[in-house]
């Protein structure tokens, strides 16, 4: 039940309080005094919107109080009852640029809000009633009573449908249609695939190729024993060849070392010889003999050099000896002439002896004197030359002596060179001896090694002939490997090949399946889909009968003449005809028979039948100027039973009206709506009961 509504600043209504009781509440007054504002304020109140506002003929805007004076937001509050709670809502509209909101309480407590949609979706879980249902069932617009009418008996059918929600009954139908219709075409297209993949599965050929497998993989392990086998020839023939070959290497070492040592042999032997025929040369040459006549000569030479000095030291000591008889003579002549230079001076006296001189005596001394000097000096001559004479004989002695050493130097030197040949002899005489010893050892050596050799067997040819083998060998191993990795290449390739083989027979196995599946599912679609059209037709059957009941007894209250006792709604082939049961008991089509006002009766019975069926747990109707068309008569009529028998079927009803008449309708509230319309004035509404 709705208990009150306050609307603030609200179109024409400035603070508007109106309240409200269960039966028929009633609002009068003229036209554009602000009654059908009322309704929409409830409307709004609920779902935020209005008809008006659904169908974009006004803006949100347009709600604000605008006259006499611009405000800035319109309020609407409405209290009611459901199911024993008590609920109050709260909208709060904006002007341009604020967001609009909304608060719903349930015994007081707030239970959403503030955002607008969040207390729609509330509110229209609480009171088990949308917008649409609403808007059809229970709020029947102004001038929008005969909305049923006037559709076409098909739009009719689907706007019947839309709100009994039987659309969804026929929307998951088509829909399961669809599926249907796509399940059929995949059905469809999987049995091709199923036939074409069990075409392409050969099962002979599963079996020819798994044989296939097996003797591969029998053939794999046959070679690789062979493997085995060979690979045991191989190492046998390996170890056999390195043994051979270590003694090959040391055959060649000991070969090798043979030639060095017969090459040293012979470079000793050589060395010998050459050393041999040079002692022998050296030998040859005499020397003890060539050393006996130098140091002859050198006896001969050192006696000679005796001699010859002898001869120098003989004609020194003559030299000396004439030197001093050559001084002596010369004292005694110059002693003469002195005397003789005396003599002449003296005229009377000898000057030596003093004694008296005669010039005869004086003459004859002067002869003597003179002659003794004559001779002197002749001696003196003679022993100049004498002296001279030795002198260059003690020198020619002395160069010979020179000689002589020169001559002994040489010789000795010879000496010397033959005593070197000597030793140089002597030498090699050792060298020799000791190259023959060396000589012997090497031809121990060689003899050992050439023992060696003899005692090491190796044979050559042998050795070539294995290594061959253990080539030849491997290479069948390695031949026999490639065969087995080619052989595993073919294992591999007739693997894979079975496994495309048993990956597709899975596939056409869950492919089978899955069609079994599709099968299963169209199949269930097919009865989804009737027993959905079956659950339509027979809501929709049942709905219609329903709704007819209560048109039938609604009819004989709203309709006060007998000419047509009853109205209903029939399905003809799909569509909805709305139909008057006349005098004769025929069922006639409204369309084309009934008059305006007849017209009007059947669409508030229409209303009302609709608001009992489908909006009964609200118990609820709004009728805005329902009146429209019918006559006083009708007009009194539908009043009475307005006031006493609606109110017994419906909980509360709400009349809108200008008709004086219809005041008497209000078996609750009545107000009137007054309204200064020349002034431009705002709402007041007068409570009529009080
Ligand atoms: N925003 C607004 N501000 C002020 N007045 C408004 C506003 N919007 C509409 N009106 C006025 O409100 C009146 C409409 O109110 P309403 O539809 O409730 O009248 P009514 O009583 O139902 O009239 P009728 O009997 O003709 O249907 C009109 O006079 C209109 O000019
Ligand atoms: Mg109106």
């Amino acid at each position: 039940m709705i208990k009150k509504i306050k609307l603030v600043n609200w179109k024409t209504h400035k603070n508007s309080e109106l309240e409200f009781k269960k039966g028929t509440n009633v609002l009068v007054g003229k036209m554009g005094s602000g009654k059908t504002s009322v309704m929409n304020g409830i409307c709004y109140a609920l779902y935020g919107t209005f008809p008006e506002l659904q169908r974009r003929e006004a803006k949100s805007n347009n709600i604000i109080m605008q006259k006499p004076s611009q405000m800035d937001f319109a309020k609407v509050e409405l209290d009611f009852e459901y199911n024993n709670n008590d609920y109050k809502i709260e909208r709060t509209v904006f002007s341009d640029g604020k967001t609009n909101q909304a608060k719903l309480y349930k015994k007081e407590k707030l239970i959403a809000g503030p955002q607008v949609t969040q207390v729609t979706e509330r509110l229209e879980k609480e009171i088990e009633l949308n917008y649409e249902l609403f808007s059809r069932a229970v709020y029947s617009e102004q001038n929008q009573i005969d909305f049923f009418l006037k559709l076409s008996p098909m739009q009719r059918k689907d706007k019947f449908d839309e709100l009994l929600d039987l659309g969804k009954y026929e929307k998951a139908r088509s829909h399961g249609v669809a599926v249907k219709n796509v399940l059929k075409k995949l059905t469809e297209e999987k049995e091709k695939f199923v036939k074409d993949l069990e075409k392409r599965i050969n099962q002979k050929e599963i079996i020819e190729t798994i044989e296939r497998l097996e003797k591969t993989e029998k053939s794999i392990k046959e070679i690789a024993k062979q493997v085995e086998e060979k690979k045991a020839n191989v190492s046998k023939t390996e170890k056999e060849l390195t043994q051979l070959t270590e003694k090959g290497e040391k055959f060649k070492k000991l070969k090798n070392m043979k030639t060095a040592k017969k090459a040293v042999l012979e470079q000793l032997e050589k060395q010998i010889k050459t050393m041999q025929k040079e002692i022998e040369e050296l030998k040859e040459k005499n020397l003890e003999k060539e050393q006996k006549k130098i140091n002859q000569k050198i006896e001969t030479i050192l006696k000679e050099k005796k001699s010859v000095q002898k001869k120098v030291k003989e004609s020194e000591k003559k030299v000396i000896g004439l030197e001093k008889q050559i001084v002596l003579n010369e004292t005694i002549a110059k002693q003469e002439k002195e005397f003789l230079k005396h003599l002449n001076k003296a005229k009377h006296t000898c000057s030596v002896c003093e004694s008296p001189l005669d010039s005869v005596k004086r003459k004859k001394i002067l002869t003597q004197k003179n002659e003794k000097v004559e001779t002197i000096s002749e001696k003196i001559k003679e022993l100049n030359e004498f002296s001279k004479k030795e002198k260059i004989n003690a020198e020619k002695n002395e160069e010979f002596f020179e000689e002589l050493e020169t001559e002994e130097e040489k010789l000795e030197k010879e000496l010397n060179e033959q005593e070197n040949l000597f030793q140089k002899t002597a030498e090699k005489e050792k060298e020799i001896k000791e190259l023959k010893k060396n000589l012997n050892t090497e031809e121990k050596e060689f003899t050992r090694i050439e023992k060696e050799l003899k005692m090491l067997e190796f044979d050559e040819e042998k050795e070539k002939n294995l290594s061959k083998l253990f080539e030849r060998e491997k290479e069948q191993v390695n031949s026999l490997k490639k065969d087995i990795e080619l052989k595993k290449e073919i294992e591999k390739e007739i693997k894979e090949k079975i496994e495309i083989m048993k990956s597709e027979q899975k596939q056409l196995e869950e492919e089978a399946k899955d069609l079994k599946f599709f099968n299963k599912n169209h199949e269930d679609l097919s009865i989804f889909v009737n027993a959905l059209k079956q659950v339509q037709s027979e809501l929709r059957a049942q709905m219609i009968e329903t709704t007819n009941q209560a048109l039938d007894e609604i009819w004989k209250l709203v309709y006060p003449y007998k000419d047509f006792s009853s109205a209903k709604i029939e399905i003809v082939e799909g569509s909805y005809e709305m139909k008057v049961k006349n005098m004769k008991g025929e069922w006639i089509k409204i369309e084309g028979v009934l008059s305006g006002g007849e017209r009007s009766a059947v669409a508030i019975a229409i209303r009302i039948a609709f608001s009992l069926v489908l909006a009964r747990n609200i118990g609820w109707l709004i009728l805005d100027e329902p009146t429209h068309n019918l006559d006083s008569y009708t007009v009194k009529k539908l009043s009475e039973m307005l006031r006493e028998k609606l109110p017994k079927i419906v909980d509360q009803v709400f009349l809108i009206t200008h008709d004086k008449e219809l005041e008497s309708a209000s078996s609750a509230s009545l107000y009137k709506m007054k309204r200064e319309k020349n002034d431009e004035g705002t709402t007041k509404p007068v409570n009529l009961n009080s």
